[in-house]
């Protein structure tokens, strides 16, 4: 019964070949030599740089902290446990939300959560928990365990044209095996670490992306339709994501294929 339903799974894989038309397959020598290249020289540095400057302008972290009602020495170890519950939310909520809430809360203008800016200042606050190790705290309170439940069964839930759900190509029985010659990646593996790798360069666009905008274009490639960002469903699978890699340092911006 196993062993059928992942030959299913694969054959479902099978037939993505035309999503998948434009992604590249797996690194050639030369794509190696660029991420090589790319590490030590990473473009996105860059935009966490801009992204501090536009956080500095916006908000800045004295305000940041005070919003949160955390101490401004304490940010990287709060920072390093996204998603979570914040009190002046009342849910649970990312990292670029609680931009969002600061700006609001400062009556400036609130980047919308698609913006280059809003990518460019969550990588920068982010990229101020590097070197702590991701604590999301699953079991901290209802709120969390609520949304580590939506986020598995989001997860695992079949959806769109070929009936695919994320667990189809990132369970453990079909990791490692390759869509295309693309490796499937263990989400859980210490050396993915989704968790503390967002955002990161992604070499394939040529642009820094954030955790959400990937899993997008997962669902993009498989066909399941887009789960908006900033939705409860989305925030759910970045909470669910991100604690199969709990305990990896963060490092950010990485670089990404
Ligand atoms: C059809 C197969 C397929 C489906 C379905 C799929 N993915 Fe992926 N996913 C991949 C492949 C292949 C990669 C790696 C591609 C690469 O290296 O560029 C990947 C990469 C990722 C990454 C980045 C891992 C890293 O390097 O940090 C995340 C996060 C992710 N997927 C989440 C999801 C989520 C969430 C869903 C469900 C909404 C999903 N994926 C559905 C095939 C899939």
């Amino acid at each position: 019964m196993r062993s059928l339903s992942i030959t299913a799974a694969l054959v479902c894989l099978a037939l993505l070949n035309s999503a998948f038309a434009e992604e590249k397959l797996s690194m050639s020598d030369a794509d190696k030599a660029m991420y090589a290249e790319l590490l030590d020289n990473n473009p996105a540095e860059m935009e966490v740089s801009e992204g501090e400057q536009l956080f500095g302008a916006l908000i800045g972290t004295a305000g940041y902290a005070k919003m949160l009602g955390v101490k401004e020495k304490d940010l990287p170890k709060y920072i390093a446990g996204f998603p979570r519950y914040v009190e002046p939310a009342k849910k649970v909520v990312t990292l670029a939300q609680t931009i969002q809430m600061a700006a609001a809360a400062s009556e400036k203008p609130v980047p919308k959560l698609e913006s280059k800016e809003m990518v460019k200042m969550s990588a920068y606050v982010k990229s101020i928990a590097n070197g702590q190790k991701t604590n999301i705290d699953v079991k901290a309170n209802k709120h969390m365990a609520e949304m580590m439940k939506l986020g598995q069964e989001v997860f695992e839930e079949r959806r769109g044209g070929r009936g695919l759900s994320c667990n189809n190509c990132h369970s453990m029985d079909i990791v490692g095996q390759r869509l295309r010659m693309q490796p499937l990646p263990d989400l859980g593996a210490k050396e993915t670490a989704a968790a503390g790798t967002w955002p990161a360069y992604r070499m394939t666009q040529s642009q820094m992306v954030t955790l959400d905008k990937r899993m997008q274009q997962c669902m993009k490639n498989a066909l399941l339709a887009e789960i908006p960002l900033g939705s409860k469903e989305i925030v759910a699978l970045e909470v669910y994501v991100t604690n199969k890699t709990k305990g990896n340092a963060i490092s950010v911006p990485s670089v990404k294929r």
